[in-house]
């Protein structure tokens, strides 16, 4: 073979690498979701049946174009045409549309039988805030990072304070826009423990790609003790080092945007920092979860994310950095 031949046969090749795309933690090809599960079987039928009208469509051309003169007379029979034409595609068609129908209601039945603690998720220039619901009905707020309890189904409520975003967890379930004045609720339920990602899947701004976040999926027991520990303030700063991050924190002004529970730290304007430290990741799934990448948001996040809300702290010494990463750090 020659090499001017090769080169193309090769290029044809290319497209199925992008399908390496379609496995991972943000594949809706690898459901570990209830509503994903539906969505996944839904995708893959009316794929079959696609590839089936297709080769079908196929073979009859061939039988049109090189068939026998019998054939052909065959083909081109009225009969067969409204068989073929009108009869055979308003069946398919049909079937497909109750059966979409179908897993639709299944959708709204699963949101029905939520009956637990909700989460309310909304959407931020670019981030989120997570709110969880308690058992005893108090609201214990977090941010950027979504857990759920494998096998209980969760309305979640999407909300947003700007703009339209959506919310996607391709693993768990299909996705749903956060349009500014309504409430929108999905219900999930998470058949498998483990972390997914989910991302806002509607342009939102400069950041938009940047406005991700990790699902973690617990099995119902961890996950009713990793909230009851969320519910908690803060912990105290545990070196010298992370206390004197604590101060520059307030001395900054820290806390006119972040909350840290339990300490003066109020604002609303930023994520709520109380237990930043156990979250993934930091600045909604953009940077790894460590000092190193505290450091670097603190005082390069302009660079980071263009346009967030967060000021650059590019003015503080590496040592009040260091301190500040270790507090922030130690959150847990
Ligand atoms: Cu938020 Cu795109």
């Amino acid at each position: 073979m020659k090499q001017g031949t090769r080169i193309p046969a090769l290029a044809k090749l290319l497209p199925f690498g992008t399908l390496a795309g379609c496995a991972g933690m943000q594949s809706a090809l690898q459901p570990t979701g209830a509503e994903a599960s539906d969505i996944g079987t839904l995708f893959w039928t009316v794929t079959g049946i696609s590839v089936l009208t297709f080769l079908l469509v196929l073979a009859f051309m061939a039988g049109a174009l090189k068939g026998s003169p019998g054939l052909r007379r065959r083909i081109s029979d009225q009969r067969t045409i409204v068989a073929c034409g009108i009869v055979l595609p308003v069946f398919v068609l049909s079937g497909l549309l109750t059966y979409g129908l179908l897993v639709m209601e299944a959708g709204s039945t699963r949101t029905a039988s939520a009956e637990g603690p909700g989460i309310t998720i909304v959407g931020k220039r670019w981030w989120w805030r997570v709110v969880y619901e308690t058992p005893d009905g108090r609201e214990v707020v977090s941010a950027n990072e979504l857990r759920l309890p494998v096998g209980r189904p969760v309305a979640i409520r999407l909300e947003t304070e700007d703009v339209i975003h959506s919310f996607w967890a391709p693993q768990l379930g299909g996705k749903l826009d956060m349009i500014p004045g309504r409430t929108n609720v999905l219900t999930v339920e998470a058949t498998e423990a483990g972390i997914s990602r989910a991302q806002c899947a509607e342009y939102c701004g400069g950041a938009h790609a940047m406005m991700a976040m990790f699902v973690v999926a617990l099995p119902p027991d961890e996950y009713d003790a990793w909230l009851a520990a969320e519910a908690q303030p803060a912990a105290s700063p545990v070196s010298a080092l992370a206390a004197k991050g604590e101060a520059i924190f307030a001395e900054y002004g820290c806390g006119a945007c972040h909350t840290v529970r339990g300490s003066a730290a109020a604002g609303i304007v930023g994520p709520d920092l109380t237990h930043v430290g156990a979250r993934h990741s930091l600045a909604a799934a953009t940077l790894a979860n460590d000092r190193d990448a505290f450091v670097r948001w603190i005082a390069q996040n302009q660079h980071i994310k263009p346009g967030n809300l967060m000021p650059p702290f590019d003015m503080l010494t590496p040592e009040e950095l260091a301190a500040l990463g270790a507090y922030l750090d130690g959150l847990e």
